[in-house]
């Protein structure tokens, strides 16, 4: 999960994920990373936390760091949450960019339609709120792709 600075959206990803995957009994290792590295080392946005906590996931531990070429070498699977972040996966990623690995995170619920999450770092609460209700509906979807798929 790959946002712009790792405190906001895909930090939300991350922990939405992570928690549906855990109640399905999937072992999946879901991470979350960010391109533009300001904010490397720091715990995610207050209100990330508060949003996630009132939906009973505490994603508090988590820390912000920066995504690397190599994490196309770690994961089979790598969510831009917009069109900007997928931008600077590639230019990141060089020689190691995959593109049978990488999606906008919103073509899993919208196929095609290259839809960005918003960022809700310049905004108020509600933004977050909004993000939230995004995140887990695709993170759902994700889910139940991925049942199917092996209950074939
Ligand atoms: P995120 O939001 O990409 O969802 O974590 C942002 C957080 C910080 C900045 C940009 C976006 N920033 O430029 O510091």
């Amino acid at each position: 999960m790959v946002c712009l600075g790792n405190i906001c959206r895909s930090p939300l990803a991350e922990g939405v994920l992570q928690d549906k995957a855990c109640k399905a009994g999937l072992s999946w290792n879901i991470e979350s990373a960010g391109t533009n590295g300001y904010h490397i080392g720091e715990p995610p946005h207050p209100l990330s936390v508060k949003v996630a906590k009132a939906h009973g996931i505490n994603i508090s531990d988590q820390r912000s760091r920066k995504f690397i070429a190599e994490d196309f070498d770690k994961y089979d699977m790598i969510y831009a949450m917009a069109g900007d972040v997928l931008d600077d996966i590639e230019r990141i990623s060089r020689n190691k960019f995959d593109p049978s690995k990488v999606d906008l995170f919103l073509n899993e619920l919208y196929p095609g339609q290259n839809r960005d999450v918003p960022d809700p770092w310049y905004g108020p609460e509600q933004g977050y709120h909004d993000v939230y209700a995004i995140i887990d509906q695709v993170c759902e979807c994700i889910l139940k792709k991925h049942l199917t798929i092996i209950n074939e």
